[in-house]
């Protein structure tokens, strides 16, 4: 039976795509990947749930002969699929059997080495079970929803390798797709199971480091983007979309589906949501709105050439080229004193969320807090510093 399924040539591969491709109701999905699911079960044949989802194979608006080997060999392969049946892999490697002797082909490679993860055993971990599950991961379009863990995961990646931007794809509803997780130098485990695993282990004389529980990871666990310096993973989790010439120190903060868009400096928190423009500056302990929580419900940008100082905070979005005063929080109902060509007026901070050109601070004898047209004279990012090569 799978001698049928051998493409000989890679002109049969061709052949074999084409038709497949011209099948009623197929279609090419955004992104497409391949990759490990840790699962969690408290015994074999329960329930499992997904900890999280390695790729070794990222596919995005690319790859299609990969999608059409999968899609023909898969049924009903729209949305996330384990891979553990062996006769799925020989019929995938037959229908690949031209390239076979040739490298750098990231897919086969990635679903050969699925193809032994497979057969793997599970491990028994207090008393419950983690096992690693092949599986394929798509993104049809950006608008839909995320329908499972592993998707979520792939979303995930897709910011942090940055090929969407944050905010442009959709990621509704992912806090209920995610599981909680302790996070440790043993791999992910069920947070369920920590206290039994940590007092057995211990007492084996291990030791065994648990750096969080969330249902995010560390982004530099899974991915590491090039040109950024990140001093303390623990404070970037995976999502998070940092541009080229990044630094975030120790102090800085960023969320998932958050990020900078080209070289800044973060010493204070990039919530869910925010993007920050190049060359802006978030001063040390300075906050940024979100509304994961909170009530917030404008989500924030801030432009190019900003610095939002020490302690300070913004629930208004800004423009290019906006000071705000170190320690002044200004939420979206502060009035502020605006002084324009020599007037002088008030505003609430919401009236003047996205302008550009504007230091904010309170005044030093009145206390009131003030806008006026300025010239940054910060000074603009030290480029010795941003130089994260
Ligand atoms: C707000 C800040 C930028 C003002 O700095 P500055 O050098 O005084 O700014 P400028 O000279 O450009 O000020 C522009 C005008 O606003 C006035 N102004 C600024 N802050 C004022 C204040 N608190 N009260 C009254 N007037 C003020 C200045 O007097 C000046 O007025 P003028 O042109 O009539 O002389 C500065 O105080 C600040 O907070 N910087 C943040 C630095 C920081 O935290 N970096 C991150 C480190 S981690």
């Amino acid at each position: 039976m799978a001698q049928h399924h051998i493409l000989k040539s890679k002109e049969d591969f061709s052949t074999f795509v084409s038709e497949v491709e011209s099948r009623p109701g197929y279609a090419r999905p955004y992104a497409y990947a391949l990759g490990v699911a840790t699962c969690w079960q408290s015994e074999i044949g329960g329930e499992h749930k997904v900890l999280d989802t390695r790729f070794l194979a990222i596919n995005v608006e690319a790859n299609y002969g990969t999608w059409a080997v999968l899609d023909d060999a898969i049924e009903n392969l729209t949305g996330t699929v384990e891979l553990l049946d062996d006769g799925i892999y020989d019929q995938i490697f037959d229908r690949f059997h031209a390239f076979r002797d040739e490298e750098g082909h990231h897919n086969i490679e990635a679903l050969r080495i699925l193809s032994e993860i497979a057969r793997e055993d599970p491990e028994y971990i207090a008393g419950e079970v983690r096992s690693r599950i092949p599986v394929i991961a798509v993104v049809h379009t950006v608008d839909e929803q995320p329908t499972s863990a592993q998707e979520a995961y792939l979303r995930l990646h897709l910011l942090s390798l940055r090929h969407v931007r944050p905010r442009e794809i959709n990621l509704d509803g992912i806090f209920g797709l995610l599981n909680n997780v302790a996070w440790t130098n043993r791999g992910p485990i069920d947070p369920e199971a920590m206290n039994v695993f940590l007092a057995f282990d211990n007492l084996a004389g291990e030791h065994i480091g648990v750096h969080s529980v969330d249902k995010f990871p560390r982004m530099i666990d899974y991915v590491v983007p090039t040109g950024v310096r990140i001093a303390d993973g623990n404070r970037v989790r995976l999502g998070a979309y940092l541009a080229e010439g990044t630094t975030v120190m120790q102090e800085g903060f960023c969320n998932f589906n958050a990020g900078t868009l080209g070289a800044c400096m973060v010493e204070g928190r990039i919530s869910a949501g925010v993007v920050v423009g190049d060359h802006s500056d978030i001063g040390g302990g300075a906050s940024i709105m979100g509304t994961l929580s909170g009530g917030g419900k404008e989500v924030i940008s801030v432009g190019e050439h900003c610095l939002i100082g020490a302690n300070a905070g913004i629930g208004i979005s800004l423009g290019d080229y906006c000071t705000i005063e170190a320690g002044l929080y200004l939420t979206a109902s502060t009035p502020v004193t605006l002084h324009e060509e020599g007037s002088m007026t008030v505003v609430r901070a919401k009236e003047l969320s996205g302008a550009s050109g504007l230091l904010f601070y309170r005044h030093g004898e009145t206390g009131r807090v003030e806008a006026r047209p300025h010239n940054p004279s910060w000074g603009g990012l030290n480029t010795t510093l941003h130089q994260n090569s």
